[in-house]
């Protein structure tokens, strides 16, 4: 294989060493491993974090998807690219072996182009796991469109809210889902969230559960028979290094969401890179990362990083529950899996079943562990240790954002001694700052604070879509000359890293980031709320859970508290999605604030967490006396 596929610690710390002296050496070294360029870069890297502008490979020229799947016809056409398990286990798995996957992506393109679909066009991609989504995915880098893959649990207003963002002209989405023992209907979400999105011309509809459903004449159109029609030979669009290649929208502190845009060349370089280090992926491996790709962990870790090197990549379409708490062993079982990469919530749901879940399974093909979207806990990183890994298999918490493309702080299995709870040592490249309060950094080990990257990386995101004063403000403003995660951390006697959580408005349940202010705006558009605060409180399975200080307005004094409170959580559904629904919701006359008037949220978020026996100051607050109102009636 390559040079750099690092083996053991020193190697680590060697490349690492180089990584830093001559980064642009280095990531040219990379680059030229063994990638099909259409044209070679005239310059590795140029960047101003003031502007910030951030430009990798200038002037190179290439396709993703002939370095996904081209490139592997000859040595692999006949290895399985996606191994798509269905949701119900009795439904036959299906192998899509490297030349199917050519075939099928090209018919696909070939469709997207006679729907009018040209390079630079946006597509809204609003499918359920299943091979059409990933499919869909690589037809629209096949001719440079821009693909902006929305989660197929949001809701309709959260669907229509991205497409007139980065204004799609096309939706692709199915009749409908299956998610465990529930089908979903999913085109009438659909259906609903384009009743004001005036940009889509068109719909194309994957038959999956066969389900009656409305097609609008002139809009839908199956996308069977066109793909049945359409040519399995499709010329790759020859895109420059700093083309888009896909918009993915994720939850800021305020506002709406931010469409963080990836470009082509970094990106591909940077998750190949990875994909091969922190997996240690080798030829007969079968590779399975559970996330959706509906998220940044599905794009970088099920599609292109896993297919830039040629891997088999697990594609699940259920639940870990469905149809018991077996399932996901069941899968590493019949597939032999050897990399299993999932999210610490999964992983306590699963450890609070019998263990005869899992051991009714052989897992001994596993020889790699994974997890990503939020800190891993020390009981959960022991059971997933002990239980999955059987003490054999090196876990590698991997640390990492929508912003970034792909994975930052990781152990290399293997290599890197691991550390429970610790995301332990930047990968190569990579190099990340701790800073004070007062905008200093701190400087040696045994240290906390705010975590910042110092020097720009292939797969950062380039640009929010539209809006690159927000882009500026929200990741280059807080620190002068560097990317600021939003994220606190600390260091160790070794400079390994730990991630304690966001230091921001951001909340993440279940592994999913949700911003407050989307919440508390749905909340407000209740008729009988006045105002309402938003905070995470732990929670034994969803790491944190949503709760809710709402101020009702006089109309809403009289009414039963609890069908306001369903009430509420209809109104967070329909406007975001299930995932954003409110565990506890407490009900008061007022919410502790600043004189400037704002929400002193870190005394919510105590009370909210039971921990009262230190709540700071209060004798600033324009309103001390609610403090105690909130604290006599926390639910
Ligand atoms: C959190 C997911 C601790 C973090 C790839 C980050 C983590 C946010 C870890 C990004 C980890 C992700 N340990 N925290 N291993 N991985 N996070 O954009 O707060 O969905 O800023 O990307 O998740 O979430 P996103």
């Amino acid at each position: 294989m390559s040079n750099y596929h690092i083996k053991h610690l020193e190697e680590y710390y060697q490349v690492f060493r180089k990584s830093v002296r001559n980064p642009e050496n280095f990531w040219e070294e990379i680059a030229e491993e063994h990638f099909i360029w259409r044209k070679r870069w005239d310059k590795v890297l140029s960047w101003d974090f003031s502007k910030p502008e951030i430009k990798w490979y200038e002037g190179a020229q290439l396709n993703i998807t002939e370095n996904c799947i081209d490139r592997h016809l000859r040595t692999r056409g006949d290895k399985t690219a996606i191994l798509f398990e269905p949701n119900d286990p009795s439904e036959e798995a299906e192998h899509i072996t490297y030349k199917q996957l050519y075939e099928r992506v090209n018919q696909f393109a070939n469709v997207l182009k006679d729907q009018g679909i040209k390079k630079g066009d946006r597509v809204c991609i609003y499918l359920p796991m299943i091979p059409e989504l990933a499919i869909a995915t690589l037809a629209c880098a096949r001719i440079g469109a821009i693909h902006s893959v929305v989660f197929a649990g949001f809701s309709s207003t959260a669907l229509s809210t991205r497409i007139n963002d980065s204004e799609c002209k096309i939706v692709i989405t199915s009749d409908g889902s299956y998610r465990g023992s529930k089908t979903i209907d999913l085109k009438s979400i659909v259906d609903e969230g384009l009743e004001e999105t005036p940009s889509i011309e068109t719909v194309l509809v994957a038959k999956r559960i066969n389900s009656e459903i409305n097609m609008k004449e002139g809009r839908d159109k199956w996308l069977q028979p066109l793909l049945d029609k359409a040519s399995t030979e499709c010329e790759p669009e020859i895109m420059d290094a700093e083309d888009p290649l896909f918009i993915l929208y994720t939850s800021g502190s305020t506002g709406k969401p931010k469409g963080m845009v990836h470009t082509t060349a970094g990106y591909m370089v940077y998750t190949a890179f990875t994909f091969k280090n922190a997996f240690q992926y080798r030829e007969n491996d079968v590779y399975w990362c559970t996330a959706d790709i509906g998220w940044i962990t599905g794009h970088s870790y099920i599609v292109y990083g896993p297919l830039a090197n040629g891997a088999t990549s697990v594609m699940f379409e259920g639940v870990p529950n469905y149809p018991d708490w077996g399932r996901f062993w069941e899968i590493i079982e019949k597939h032999k899996v050897s990399q299993f990469y999932t999210a610490p919530t999964a992983i306590r749901a699963l450890a609070k079943e019998n263990l005869d879940y899992v051991e009714k399974y052989d897992l001994s093909s596993l020889k790699v562990l994974g997890s990503v979207g939020e800190p891993i806990n020390d009981e959960a990183w022991h059971w997933y240790d002990t239980n999955i890994g059987k003490k054999k298999c090196p876990i590698i918490d991997t640390w990492w954002q929508t912003e970034t493309g792909g994975i930052m702080i990781s152990p290399i299995p293997y290599a890197t001694p691991t550390k429970p709870t610790y995301a332990t040592l930047p990968f190569p490249g990579i190099q990340p700052a701790l800073m004070d309060e007062n905008g200093k950094e701190i400087k040696g080990n045994q240290v906390d604070g705010r975590l910042c990257i110092k020097f720009p990386w292939p797969s950062m995101a380039r640009t929010i879509w539209n809006n690159h004063d927000r882009y500026r403000e929200t990741y280059f403003s807080a620190y002068k000359g560097k990317y600021f995660t939003g994220d606190g951390a600390l260091r160790d006697e070794v400079g390994y890293y730990r991630i304690t959580g966001r230091v921001d408005d951001v909340i993440i349940v279940s592994g999913h980031n949700l911003g407050t202010a989307p919440i508390e705006d749905a909340i407000n558009e209740h008729p009988a709320v006045a105002e309402s605060a938003i905070v995470g409180f732990p929670h034994d399975i969803k790491g944190n859970a949503l709760y809710g200080y709402v101020i009702l307005k006089e109309t809403g004094e009289g009414r039963d508290q609890n069908n306001l409170r369903k009430e509420i959580n209809q109104i967070i559904t329909e406007h975001i999605g299930p995932i954003a629904k409110l565990d506890k919701i407490q009900f008061t006359s007022g919410l502790p604030k600043t004189r400037s008037g704002k929400i002193m949220r870190r005394i919510l978020r105590k009370i909210a967490s039971n921990d009262t026996s230190n709540l700071g100051d209060t004798s600033t607050l324009l309103n001390p006396e609610v403090v105690q109102e909130i604290m006599d009636n926390v639910l």
